[in-house]
């Protein structure tokens, strides 16, 4: 494995992926402008990443003909950068890394956080980051499986059944060296393979991913019925606090 550690502490940036159009929301507007508690989607997801003040930069990629990203307060927050989102959520994490490439350090730590899971907790981002301090390639939040899971072929009858024993559901933030990653994820685009998480890319090329156990609550807005439980898991965080 390459040494990419320098003599300079690393410097810790942040990409949220927002340019996609939620194709399984359904919805009239892309899923990360719906209103959860009373705010759109990605004024939580970027607020929560807001809050943890070792970051320098969160770069937010939008796609082109995003007109409500600017009617955010966030947006005009000082540590906020935008960039083009790309046709697939690594293009739009390259795009996002590009913007940053003029001032992060080949070992300096990028976390990737999806803008669709505005339910992650600051203290799960901080054990993230306190847990990896001293890995030299990265690693990611992920909750263990405790669904019994069931393999099907196509006419949805059950061919196998799944030890859930070391499975786990990957989330975001995922946070890696950020020469690394961009390398990676260049690697993976270039080839044509689908990486729907920054952690595949760097599995493809052989590293190795630390996971790190984050929370149950931590959902994906995917689907309609997500909407409802994220309102509720919000606000019972905001009791916890
Ligand atoms: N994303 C992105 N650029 C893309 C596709 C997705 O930045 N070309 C972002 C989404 O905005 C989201 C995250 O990647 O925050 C995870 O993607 P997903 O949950 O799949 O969102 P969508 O692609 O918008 O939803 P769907 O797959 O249902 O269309
Ligand atoms: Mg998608």
């Amino acid at each position: 494995m390459r040494n990419t550690h320098s003599a300079d502490k690393p410097r810790l940036w942040a990409v949220i992926p927002a340019a996609g159009t939620g194709t399984r929301m359904g919805a009239h507007v892309p899923k990360q402008y719906l209103p959860l508690n009373g705010r759109p989607l990605l004024a939580h997801t970027v607020d929560k990443l807001l809050g943890v003040e070792t970051i320098e930069a969160i770069v937010v990629a939008r796609a082109a003909g995003d007109f409500y990203w600017s009617s955010l307060s966030c947006a005009r927050d000082s540590r906020i950068r935008e960039a083009q989102g790309g046709d697939t959520r690594a293009q739009s994490v390259l795009n996002a890394l590009d913007i940053l490439s003029h001032e992060a350090q080949e070992n300096d730590w990028v976390l990737v956080h999806d803008a669709a899971r505005p339910c992650v907790m600051v203290s799960s981002i901080m054990a993230l980051i306190e847990a990896l301090k001293d890995n030299d390639v990265g690693g990611i939040l992920a909750s263990p499986i405790s669904d019994t899971l069931k393999r099907t072929n196509g006419e949805q009858v059950v061919t196998e059944t799944l030890n859930r024993h070391n499975l786990w559901a990957a989330q975001t933030p995922q946070l890696f060296r950020f020469g690394l990653l961009r390398d990676c994820l260049q690697a993976a685009v270039n080839s044509g393979e689908l990486v729907t998480d920054e952690a595949c890319a760097l599995e493809t090329a052989g590293f190795n991913i630390q996971i790190v156990p984050g929370r149950a609550d931590n959902i994906k807005i995917t689907h309609p019925g997500d909407l409802a439980l994220a309102e509720c898991i919000l606000q019972q965080q905001l009791q916890e606090a």
